[in-house]
């Protein structure tokens, strides 16, 4: 616990009474955005995102309330994985600009008092990474950096080694034929994983962390941790077979096995502890504000759990709560929206900060998969909600997923296997550019073409028309960070409870002597809902006031209403207030 802020603020109460409250650290209360930097605005006309972009829209991240931002990668790379590939851990690519443009890009953020977190990509490199050339060349130094085998011989022909497959299907290991062995790829045969046993490979991989400390960064989002390590090799250098799961008919589809040598093994999470100290130690010798983790594992919640760090040691301060990514689709109940959030309450160990994520750029948008009825519900759930809130970029204006055909689609997800089902596979849709304004290509470029097509919808779905429209997706978010800063939300008592079928309730009870509840009607028909709040929480006041609204309400806010007496419209979210600390 040495590593948490513990500064110990004593309030005096009017009422002569002591209050402590541990001050917490910046990140426990931060609104943070994920950047999709090749999507986000393009400055130099070639149709791609880039850094002095990403630099140039800052002030509107602060004119949304953001704190914080993680940007996925802009570090050298053949782009097999649009960055997630990456070829040297240390770079810029010169698509996204230079490291001159980061250094800028970090000093503007600085000044707005944003936080910048990289995206730091551990399990694997580029092929094209010279760590990779060389362990193909059997450097000695390199030679053991990644997981190499020399495969079976099944009738005199060489097979791989095992069954294991790639998420981006087909086998996961691939015959290199320079060294005359199959290496070992979780995803795509251009992102061969390195062998995390090998305790230089462990120390590279800190030592691009303190190469990124050192420039001024933040924190760092973590990704894919769960298939960091595989199950270690028998005496015979082997590795088992993953039992087929029954699942599909086809081999080579990643769902035809289960995972259990090659996602969440037991070391990951103590991968995790080791980078915190890494981060900690800088900070012991740097001082400075805290630097954080934030981890990408899609993991049962006890394994979750185990990122946070335990007695002994400090794990991520973030652990990407997916439960509502996972758990919910268009047609739930508010039982199940109330049971997949108190889950995470409930398995969190004390002392910890719970955060809500609803989009990635991995993900089908939030509008497209609740509905474009549902988005300013979400935001007004992740915002108001304790903890910190992660919000992909576009969400906040309510962009949809844009379809692409398949001639035009892009991402290896989908590109790597037959034609069918692709748009099931392909993650292109939730990528397309940011739409900032109604001219030419949304705004994104001033170039003719872009990357991704931009969606059809921009002229209407932008972020100049929603700034002027009183109560557009991006006005609710805006009132909701302002809402989130004034009643410092974070802080208090939570109880998350459906009413019925249809109608969630977040009741939030403040020190600072107020009670917030948020309401969202999220039912699936578009029915008005009328419920008695006395009759769910103990001791309410009679009468709550609205503080915040959205177009959905027939009310203005500061209105009162009974609490006897609460109604919603179709797909109507609010909070209330009541002055009163119940
Ligand atoms: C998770 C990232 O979010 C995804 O975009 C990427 O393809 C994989 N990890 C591999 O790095
Ligand atoms: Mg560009």
């Amino acid at each position: 616990m040495a590593t948490r802020a513990l500064m110990v603020v004593t309030l005096l109460a009017f009422c002569g009474c002591a209050l402590t409250v541990a001050a917490k650290s910046w990140w426990e209360t931060a609104s943070f955005y994920q950047i999709y930097p090749r999507s986000f605005k393009d400055s130099d006309g070639d149709g791609v995102g880039d850094l002095n972009g990403v630099t140039s829209m800052l002030p509107y991240l602060k004119e949304i309330g953001i704190t914080g931002a993680w940007l996925s990668p802009f570090l050298k790379s053949p782009m097999a994985d649009f960055g997630y590939d990456v070829s040297n851990f240390t770079d810029v690519d010169p698509l996204f600009g230079t490291m001159e443009d980061f250094e800028r890009l970090l000093a503007k953020a600085k000044e707005l008092d944003i936080k910048i977190l990289l995206d730091f990509v551990p399990n694997h490199s580029s092929d094209e990474c010279e760590w990779f050339i060389k362990s193909a060349a059997r450097d000695p130094v390199y030679k053991d950096y990644y997981m190499w085998h020399p495969g079976k011989l099944v009738d005199g022909k060489r097979q791989p080694p095992n069954n294991w497959i790639s998420l981006f299907y087909g086998s996961a290991w691939q015959w290199h034929e320079g060294r005359q062995e199959y290496y070992f790829h979780q995803f795509d045969k251009k992102q061969p994983d390195f062998n995390f046993r090998n305790p230089a490979v462990r120390e590279a991989m800190n030592n691009v962390l303190r190469f990124w400390l050192e420039k001024g960064v933040d924190g760092f989002r973590i990704d894919a941790i769960h298939h960091v390590f595989e199950i270690e090799a028998d005496e015979d250098g082997n590795y088992a077979d993953e039992p087929v799961s029954g699942w599909s008919n086809d081999p080579l589809n990643y769902g035809y096995v289960r995972h259990i040598y090659t996602i969440d093994q037991w070391e990951n999470p103590h991968l995790v502890y080791e980078w915190r100290q890494v981060l900690e130690d800088y900070r012991a010798e740097h001082g400075g504000d805290e630097r954080i983790l934030m981890i990408e594992a899609w993991s049962a919640l006890d394994i979750m759990m185990q990122y946070y760090g335990n007695e002994t040691a400090e794990g991520g301060q973030i652990p990407f709560n997916f439960q509502l990514i996972s758990y919910l689709d268009r047609n739930s109940d508010a039982y199940l929206y109330a049971e997949v959030i108190n889950r995470w309450f409930q398995y969190m160990p004390t002392g910890r900060t719970p955060n809500w994520v609803i989009g990635n750029h991995d993900k089908s948008r939030v509008a497209t998969r609740f509905g474009v009825e549902r988005i300013d519900l979400f935001n007004i759930l992740l915002l108001t909600l304790p903890g910190c809130s992660i919000t992909y970029n576009g969400d906040e204006i309510g962009m949809t997923d844009v379809w692409i055909s398949w001639e035009d689609t892009v991402d290896p997800q989908a590109c790597n296997s037959a034609q069918e089902g692709y748009e099931w596979r392909s993650r292109d849709p939730a990528r397309t550019p940011h739409q900032w304004s109604d001219t030419a290509n949304a705004g994104f470029t001033t170039g003719q073409k872009t990357w991704l097509p931009i969606s059809e919808d921009y002229k209407l779905v932008n972020v100049k028309r929603q700034r002027s429209v009183a109560l557009s997706h991006l006005n609710v978010f805006k009132n909701l960070q302002q809402l989130r800063k004034t009643a410092t939300l974070q802080d208090g008592e939570t109880e998350v409870k459906a009413l019925n079928n249809n109608v969630l309730a977040v009741k939030r009870s403040l020190r600072e002597n107020y009670t917030y509840i948020t309401l969202l009607n999220i039912n699936i028909f578009d029915r008005i809902q009328n419920f008695n709040l006395h009759e769910h929480f103990a001791d309410l006041p009679a009468e709550f006031e609205y503080v915040l609204i959205t177009d959905r309400s027939i009310k203005r806010k500061g209105d009162k209403t009974p609490t006897s007496s609460v109604t919603l419209m179709p797909h109507e979210s609010i909070v209330l207030r009541s002055s009163v600390r119940v």
